[in-house]
């Protein structure tokens, strides 16, 4: 079913219980109504817990990418499977382009949210063409605005701030997800960022996606106190404790959980070698309202 139709549908039916004197359900009863009377599958991969917030949205028990990735080769079946990841450049997280290659998904309708912060410009289409290949073809993918964890460009404190319509978009999103839409989004323009095209995006990529963690990260002594809450947030175990305090190496996801987490701040990215990424505010850090340092430990802890 498209999304017109799907929304005219549930205008309709709408429509029709208010007619017959019967107290109309809530939309969310409704969709709650449908979702138990099939069997969803949701994964989710986070570093900050937007999308873990979210995937808690589409399903009481969302699967853990990290976690699930500890036994590949599964068959993975239900009446519907759905992916809910961050945007990294207009790609997915390496982690979640594994667990995709790695596993097989059986489900008449297949869905993905993806949640960025500031331009998702192509990451849709991306993602499409990414799971095709893999044998995997996504009825409905689409993204959603939220705080934008990007150490980088953005100071925390400064997009906190900002209101980003979270409830409103997931409410639309819910629905055509609930109505089984078929849908892919296409070139995402953000008013005010320059169009994107593949060969731009694919120079973005290559600058983040073959990072290590000694190359990004940057560690403070005298503030860290070997807590190893970034151990515990790593999806790669990239962190131990050695004679000479916290150690950190090997193939980095660049999700920034370490950072974000980090009680003492005491973990930063590196700007001292060029091309390194420093930061905008050192100072501010940011993990979703809705979720638990805890919640970001179970979700990655290797
Ligand atoms: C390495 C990296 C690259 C990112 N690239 C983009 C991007 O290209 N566009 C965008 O809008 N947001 C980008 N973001 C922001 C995240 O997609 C966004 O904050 C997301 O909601 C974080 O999800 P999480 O809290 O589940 O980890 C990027 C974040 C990271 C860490």
């Amino acid at each position: 079913m498209d999304r017109r139709n799907a929304l005219k549908l549930m205008g309709a039916s709408l429509a029709a219980v208010a007619m017959a004197g019967i107290t109309p359900k809530t939309h969310a009863a409704i969709l709650k109504d449908r979702a138990a009377n099939k069997k969803r599958l949701v994964f989710y991969f986070t570093a900050t817990g937007n999308s873990l917030f979210v995937a808690r949205q589409f399903s009481d028990a969302p699967l853990s990418i990290p976690q699930e990735l500890k036994n590949p080769g599964q068959v993975y079946e239900a009446d519907e499977i759905g992916f809910v990841f961050p945007d990294y450049a207009s790609a997915a997280p390496l982690i979640v382009r594994d667990f995709l290659e790695k596993n097989t998904f059986k489900a008449p309708y297949l869905f993905s949210i993806i949640t960025f912060g500031n331009a998702s410009a192509m990451v849709a289409e991306w993602w499409r063409d990414f799971a095709k290949e893999k044998g995997v073809n996504f009825d409905y993918i689409n993204t959603i605005l939220m705080v934008d964890n990007y150490l980088p460009v953005f100071d925390m404190n400064q997009q906190m701030a900002i209101d980003k319509h979270v409830d409103e978009n997931l409410a639309k999103l819910l629905t055509e997800v609930g109505a089984q839409t078929s849908y892919i989004q296409v070139q995402a323009q953000q008013p005010g960022m320059p169009a994107m095209n593949a060969d731009m995006l694919r120079g973005l990529q290559e600058q983040h996606f073959n990072m290590t963690a000694d190359r990004l990260l940057e560690l403070n002594k005298d503030k860290c106190v070997e807590c190893m809450t970034c151990e515990k947030v790593c999806p790669h175990k990239n962190f131990s404790l050695g004679n000479d305090g916290l150690q950190f190496a090997g193939k980095c996801e660049y999700c920034l959980a370490c950072v974000h987490a980090c009680p003492q701040k005491a973990l930063t990215l590196k700007s001292n070698w060029p091309g390194a990424p420093g930061e905008r505010n050192p100072d501010a850090r940011y993990r979703n309202p809705n979720v638990s340092l805890m919640d970001i430990i179970k979700s990655n802890r290797q």
